[in-house]
């Protein structure tokens, strides 16, 4: 049975000419089994008209918390939901959201929501790229909703870009996903590190790389999405995850960085070793910043601690250890060796020589090696699929193990 069968949605439409495709997504929800309740903004019924979704709901479509002596509750609609889903969501309506402007029955009903809350923009491509829509984005995110990408391609405007509602197929498969996916991790403590260390040469420079913490930050939201509790140590630079639930602690060194690790995994069920942790680090640290002169200049290293290792030594049984691979050449017998050697029980091999993998990109192209010499190997893809894919191999460890 689907898992959308049964559940109670309220579906917000507001003024955007992609308002005929929400008539579509709520035929997509009929036929998943929901019970849709419409909701629309006065703009929203110029391009639809509200019997289209009356018609194919089979409720009444609210359009306005007051008309003459009638009152819609948009606190009952708020608290009847199990999600909330507004598609298109304009810039407009975004920005009421993220204000918390209650100006008619969509906006009063998002703010009653006690359901997650999903919003597909739709817009041109000057409003989705505008500072303020960004901003509110972000604020709507800080706040546990999420945000559907927009598609790229032909505008009404004529112009060409980002800005397009999602596909209804791609909106309900989000909805699904939630649904599917949220609480089966429930109770799991998760360490996740990211990001590139930082090594201090002198006061002003550092040794370090180019990891951008992209796909370790997408394990962490994938985990965290699932209900696991998640635990995020971040290098320097990285980018930051949207999920409010996971707690970051930040650091610069691979020295702090194993501090943290150590301490986390002691009570953790799982770890997984994204950060791209420095290799070496000087020997010293200058106090005062190194004079630049016409001589060549030597700076002597000292192999940093390896987290992996540390934490494959402490690991305990039941405790699962995943590590990443970064090969460019005899990539499956250099990940093998590390992962008997640094006692993992999965390794993630990727080569940055692979067109959109490696550092920066929003793809990754990876394959799985485990011990018993099993093997996973999958095509590009998104650094939140590649991160899904990590997480159902963890899952299907932890079932595998449960039932021997
Ligand atoms: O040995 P190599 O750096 O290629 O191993 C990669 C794996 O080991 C990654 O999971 C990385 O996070 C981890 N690692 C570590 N500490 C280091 C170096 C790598 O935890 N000092």
């Amino acid at each position: 049975m689907s898992s959308l069968h049964g559940k109670k949605i309220v579906l917000g439409v507001s003024g955007s000419i992609a308002a005929y495709k929400s008539a579509i997504l709520l035929r997509l929800l009929m036929k998943e089994g929901c019970d849709v309740r419409v909701i629309m903004t006065a703009s929203a019924s110029a391009f639809v008209s509200p019997l289209t979704f009356s018609t194919l709901s089979r409720n009444p479509v609210a359009t306005d918390v007051h008309r003459d002596d009638e009152w819609t509750n948009h606190v009952e609609w708020g608290l009847w939901a199990d999600a909330m889903i507004v598609a298109p969501a304009t810039a407009h309506t975004l920005a009421r959201c993220a204000l918390g402007l209650a100006s008619d029955m969509l906006t009063a009903t998002y703010l009653s929501a006690r359901c997650p809350v999903f919003f597909a923009p739709a817009m041109d491509l000057d409003m989705w790229d505008h500072p303020s829509t960004a901003e509110n984005i972000s604020r709507l995110q800080s706040y546990g909703n999420f945000i559907i990408d927009v598609g790229i391609g032909e505008l009404s405007s004529g112009l060409s870009g980002p800005g397009r509602l999602a596909e209804p197929e791609e909106i309900l498969s989000h909805l699904h996903d939630y649904f599917h996916y949220r609480e089966d991790m429930n109770g799991l403590k998760v360490l996740v590190n990211a990001g590139p260390t930082y090594e201090a040469i002198d006061p002003v420079r550092y040794i370090g790389n180019h990891s951008t913490g992209k796909m370790g930050v997408a394990v962490a939201e994938e985990f965290a999405k699932r209900g696991a509790e998640v635990h995020l140590v971040l290098g320097p630079e990285s980018v930051l995850p949207d999920n409010p639930h996971i707690q970051i602690e930040r650091v610069t060194t691979a020295d702090e960085m194993l501090a943290a690790c150590m301490l986390q995994f002691l009570h953790a069920d799982v770890a997984v070793l994204a950060a791209a942790v420095a290799d070496y680090k000087p020997t010293r640290v200058a106090d005062e910043k190194i004079k630049k002169g016409t001589e060549a200049l030597t700076l002597e290293l000292v192999p940093t601690p390896d987290i992996a290792a540390s934490l494959g030594k402490l690991k305990k049984p039941g405790q699962r250890l995943i590590g990443f691979a970064l090969e460019t050449k005899d990539g499956e017998k250099h990940a093998r060796e590390k992962m008997t050697r640094k006692n993992m029980d999965m390794i993630v091999l990727n080569n940055p020589r692979d067109n959109g993998a490696g550092f920066g990109h929003d793809t990754n192209k990876v394959s799985f090696l485990f011990p018993d010499n099993k093997e996973e190997h999958f095509e590009l893809k998104s650094k939140r699929a590649v991160a899904h894919d990590i997480a159902q191999a963890v899952h299907q460890m932890i079932h595998a193990n449960a039932k021997k």
